[in-house]
């Protein structure tokens, strides 16, 4: 399956009773590897999931830790960019030009690099540390 196909076929298991809001996302990590995930919510609300947050997940639990393509999809109007919180998931192993690809269920896309997506990201190396 091709990472638009996976990050279909996740949204499709998303646990989402409480927005009504499927979301799903595949990684390609620097393998070549396709990992996926999708929302998965909770009756207590701020501990549900995001997509990203589960393909993440799904390829740091199979020893991997270099995103190389991320997309997302999800039943809207326009592509859904990615919360704040999964930007800064996703820098944590994405470079600076990584693609992320958001798309409709129809095919409408939009394609950004991390860096657009999240400028002057906050990253390890930015810690000085003694
Ligand atoms: N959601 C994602 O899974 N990824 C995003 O990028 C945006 C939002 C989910 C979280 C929640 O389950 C639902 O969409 C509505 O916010």
């Amino acid at each position: 399956m091709s990472l638009s196909e996976t990050a279909r076929a996740m949204r499709e298991n998303a646990h989402a009773p409480y927005s009504g809001f499927k979301v799903g996302a595949a990684i390609r990590a620097a393998s070549g590897r396709i990992h996926g995930g999708c929302n998965v919510e909770n009756a207590a609300y701020p501990q549900g999931t995001c997509a990203e947050a589960g393909a993440i997940a799904a390829m740091v639990a199979s020893g991997e830790r270099e995103i190389a393509e991320v997309f997302v999809i999800a039943d809207a109007a326009d592509p859904v960019p990615p919360c704040g919180g999964c930007r800064q998931k996703l820098s944590e192993f994405a470079g600076p030009e990584v693609p992320v690809t958001m798309a409709t269920l129809d095919g409408r896309t939009l394609t950004m690099t991390m860096d657009e997506l999240l400028p002057l990201a906050f990253k390890s190396s930015r810690m000085r540390r003694p």
